[in-house]
């Protein structure tokens, strides 16, 4: 990096970011400027969003070489394809020759890269193969795209903008991948998706799907698959009743659990949201009622199971990555999400269904039915996460206490958030 790329944040804020985190009470939310401040956002952008991996899209959108898919992060464009050996490719969006960006759609097929402006064209690889009128002695080796990291985790694209990405996403790789494949994820199409603008800073975004607390208040529709045990409970403050029912649930957690990793389905709880660069955590928990997906009647939405699965009751295989994403893996349908940032106060939760790829619309899955619980479940996630914005910008707003029972999980996201931002100011 260079030292004008340093410069990008100013001493006067790194000075004042430092104070901020130093001051934080652990347990307790953010202070404001976190939430509202262009100068953290732009921080946010660089050391967070520039230097961890990022979770953007998936193997499917690209079956074939010449694929493509574009994605902004901050200010960069980045273009993700498959090339001519079936290998993934990530290029920053940008030509060589006057700097003009290159590739104007969300998604498309290329055999070359072609600029608009002047024509000077890039092979799959990113090495650009034309270039008129640049002289018998121009080197065209030196001008190839600009590559940037990628990777696919059981099908699953993450990309990292840094020159020397974090390495420990082997880890993430090797201990994820078990629990993935038996989804198959790369054998799947998208069935539907849905681009969501919350009026929201990403870590409201993030905090707000690290905690159900919210849930039985908020979603009507998703807490018809979910146990509403399954994401904490103050045992001090249930009565017998209540405490039976958890108890229940727990039992029932442990039996499901021991069935499915029985089966070759691995299932235990692995944490690392906060004590890894590429912080991550999964599990696999049981559906309530009839015991089967996230949808209305708790059925599976598609008839045509994934992969070689046939049991359609494996619950929910939940993965959560630092910072900005988190999936749904069930025996008929995966859903993915992350959430990019768009300036301090708005943040783009991108949602995809998956169904197999041999799955047929309206004869084994019908799209409504697919998406009704997410689409509801986004929307009221959206209005959360505006309140939570609209609260934050005020004067009166101080940071407030999470709960110890039920919001474990948001205070691992800000610890790991607040941590790699120090790494990245030191
Ligand atoms: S800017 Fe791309 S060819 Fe000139
Ligand atoms: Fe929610």
């Amino acid at each position: 990096m260079t030292t004008l790329d340093k410069a990008t944040i100013t001493d006067e804020t790194r000075a004042a970011i430092r104070s901020l985190i130093a001051r934080r009470q652990p347990g307790y939310s953010l202070d404001a400027p976190f939430y509202t401040n262009p100068e953290i956002f732009a921080a946010d952008m660089e050391l967070i969003f520039g230097r961890h991996w990022i979770y953007v899209a998936i193997e499917p959108e690209l079956p074939e070489a010449g694929d493509y898919v574009t994605v902004t992060l901050g200010k960069n464009s980045i273009v993700i394809l498959r090339d001519d050996d079936m290998g993934l490719r990530a290029y920053h969006n940008v030509c060589r020759h006057r700097g003009a960006k290159l590739v104007h759609e969300e998604a498309g097929a290329v055999g070359n890269l072609v600029c608009r402006y002047h024509q000077w064209t890039y092979n799959l690889e990113g090495k650009l193969i034309y270039a008129e009128h640049m002289g018998q002695d121009f080197d065209t080796s030196c001008f190839g795209l600009k590559s940037v990291h990628v990777r696919s985790i059981a099908g699953l694209i993450f990309i990292c903008l840094a020159a020397e990405p974090p390495a420990d996403i082997d880890a993430m790789e090797a201990a994820m991948t078990p629990y993935l494949l038996p989804h198959d994820l790369k054998n799947c199409k998208i069935a539907a998706s849905n681009d969501l603008i919350e009026r929201g800073n990403w870590k409201l975004t993030m905090e707000n799907n690290r905690e159900c607390y919210h849930c039985s208040g908020n979603h009507p529709e998703l807490t018809i698959p979910l146990f509403a045990y399954g994401f904490g409970f103050a045992p001090g403050q249930m009565d017998e009743t209540e405490l039976a029912q958890a108890a229940r649930y727990e039992t029932l957690v442990e039996t499901s659990a021991a069935r499915w990793e029985s089966c070759g389905i691995p299932s235990a709880e692995v944490d690392h949201l906060d004590d890894c660069i590429t912080g991550f955590r999964t599990q696999r928990l049981p559906i309530d009622q009839l015991g089967e997906s996230q949808t209305l009647d708790t059925r599976v939405a598609s008839r045509k199971l994934l992969g070689n699965l046939t049991d359609t009751a494996l619950g929910g295989l939940s993965f959560w990555t630092q910072p900005n994403s988190w999936h749904h893996f069930m025996s008929d349908h995966i859903v993915t999400f992350t959430a990019l940032p768009i300036d301090a106060e708005h943040t783009l939760v991108r949602t995809k269904w998956l169904v197999h790829k041999d799955a047929r619309e309206g004869i084994d899955y019908d799209v409504e039915n697919l998406t009704s619980v997410w689409n509801a479940t986004n929307s009221q996630d959206a209005g959360l996460v505006e309140i939570a914005q609209a609260g934050a910008r005020t004067p009166a707003y101080e940071p407030g206490p999470y709960s110890p029972y039920t919001e474990m999980l948001v205070e691992k996201f800000c610890k790991w958030y607040l941590g790699r931002l120090s790494d990245g100011l030191a």
